[in-house]
């Protein structure tokens, strides 16, 4: 009996493993809806994410529900897919949901033409501006056949170019539809423009036509993700439609496939596995080193790819030394991978500074889409001991030529005195016999 019960738990605890296996940060997902029976609309993309073993809760955002329980999250992504919800006093507000991106949490959020304040204010929170209410983003010349005569239903394949983000099959594959509303993206750096709208867009409202337009061409967001400091990721969509069941025969299905995996960390995550630093020749590593002595530096990375982690394969890693400011900063080379292993080396071979001091060895590595990874280690860097300078430095040598010389001279001087004064001796004598 102990045994079955044994087996049952290892298989219920390699379950849990296998489910918690494809999303770097974890399973649980609070889906929120302005009605209940919006994940009708849906069925094809929330199906999608339960075959990558996603545990969907779906939640009417009017019905109250906690983000968190003894200030731990109760979940790691939210998609909100409630644009109308008007009510102050929802439990979900830009201020909590701001506090789940700060607790490492994922949103994905899509809107409609009708957004409430609460979105739009959320929004704001990561330099987003979504345009007025009613909005559409509207091109008269890159539209769908099925469009309705109002221009409203957008073809585009201005992706982002960032294999971290969208595959290539996205890339270059066929364009997507979009029908929604447009925004304008600031200018904070962590923020990545995913999809954008054609040279002759404009988000406007097609019966007033009145005020100016929030954005035209190329600046009308569709789709924009931020990458926070702390790595949590928010996805923003103009569009609800995008995700809809009707929408899927087109690109969107692709596109939609790969903005999940990438907002709820299945794409694009990076980790250092080992760093390891010493001197040319020794293999140790030191907690202090030498001015100007040579160090071999390297480290290794791994990317999260396809639910199993490998080498990473980018090229531009860098190491700095730093104390204050950056003394050196080095390229690492990219060693090839050895087979079976899961992580890239990185290496260089690098003279420190002439200047002693407590130094930070610092590999800081961003770029958009992947996540942000930060290793430092500091070492002490001292000068020469008295016995470890050269003997004789060529520098000296006039210094060495004079002591040298004055020796000399002062031999040559006492010779000399010695013999002047026997001769003087002989001189005086002859001076008293006259
Ligand atoms: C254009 O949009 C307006 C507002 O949504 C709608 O009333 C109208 O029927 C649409 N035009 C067409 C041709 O469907
Ligand atoms: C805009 O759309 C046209 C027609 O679909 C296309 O040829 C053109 O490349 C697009 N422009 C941009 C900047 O994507
Ligand atoms: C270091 O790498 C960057 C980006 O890969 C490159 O632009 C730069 O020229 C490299 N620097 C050196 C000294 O090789």
């Amino acid at each position: 009996m102990r045994q079955i019960l044994g087996i049952i738990a290892f298989a219920f605890a390699a379950l849990l493993f296998f489910v918690e296996s494809k999303s770097t940060t974890g399973f649980r997902v609070l889906v929120l809806l302005d009605e209940e029976n919006d994940k009708n609309l849906y069925t094809q993309f929330f199906h999608s994410l339960e075959e990558r073993d996603y545990k969907l809760t779906y939640n009417k955002l009017s019905n109250s529900v906690e983000l968190f329980s003894y200030g731990e999250r109760d979940f790691d992504h939210i998609i909100h897919f409630a644009p109308k919800s008007k009510d102050k006093k929802d439990t979900i507000n830009p201020i909590s949901l701001v506090n789940f991106v700060n607790e490492g949490g994922n949103i994905l959020l899509a809107v409609s033409s009708e957004l409430s304040e609460n979105i739009r204010n959320f929004a704001r929170e990561f330099d987003i501006e979504f345009d007025e209410r009613d909005n559409y983003v509207i091109d008269h010349f890159n539209y769908d056949i099925s469009d309705n005569g109002n221009h409203t239903l957008l073809i585009s394949k201005n992706f982002v170019n960032n294999e971290a983000i969208l595959g290539k099959e996205v890339i270059e594959g066929v364009p997507v539809l979009f029908r929604g509303i447009g925004h304008r993206v600031g200018t904070v750096s962590l923020l990545t423009k995913i999809l954008w709208a054609n040279d002759t867009a404009y988000s406007c409202d097609f019966e007033l036509m009145e005020q100016e337009p929030l954005a035209i061409g190329n600046d009308v967001g569709l789709i924009s993700a931020i990458q926070a400091r702390n790595n949590a990721r928010v996805t923003f969509v103009g569009s609800l439609e995008f995700f809809s069941d009707q929408y899927s025969k087109s690109g969107n299905k692709a596109l939609v496939n790969d903005l999940t995996k990438w907002t709820f960390q299945e794409k694009g995550i990076l980790r250092i596995t080992s760093r390891f630093h010493h001197k040319e020749g020794e293999y140790e590593q030191l907690e202090m080193y030498r001015i100007k002595d040579n160090i071999i530096y390297n480290i290794e990375i791994s990317e999260y790819v396809n639910d199993q982690w490998q080498a990473f394969n980018g090229e531009d890693v860098q190491l700095e030394i730093i104390m204050l400011d950056p003394h050196i900063r080095i390229n690492l080379t990219a060693l090839p991978v050895l087979e079976e292993h899961n992580a890239r080396k990185y290496e260089t071979l690098v003279q420190l500074p002439d200047v002693y001091g407590v130094f930070t060895f610092k590999v800081n590595y961003k770029r958009p889409g992947y996540t942000y990874i930060v290793d430092t280690s500091t070492v002490a860097i001292r000068p020469f001991k008295h016995n470890e300078y050269p003997r004789f430095i060529s520098a000296a040598y006039p210094y060495y030529t004079g002591a040298a010389s004055m020796g000399v001279g002062f031999l040559l001087f006492c010779f000399v005195w010695i013999f002047n004064k026997d001769n003087g001796k002989l001189a005086s004598n002859k001076k008293k016999t006259n």
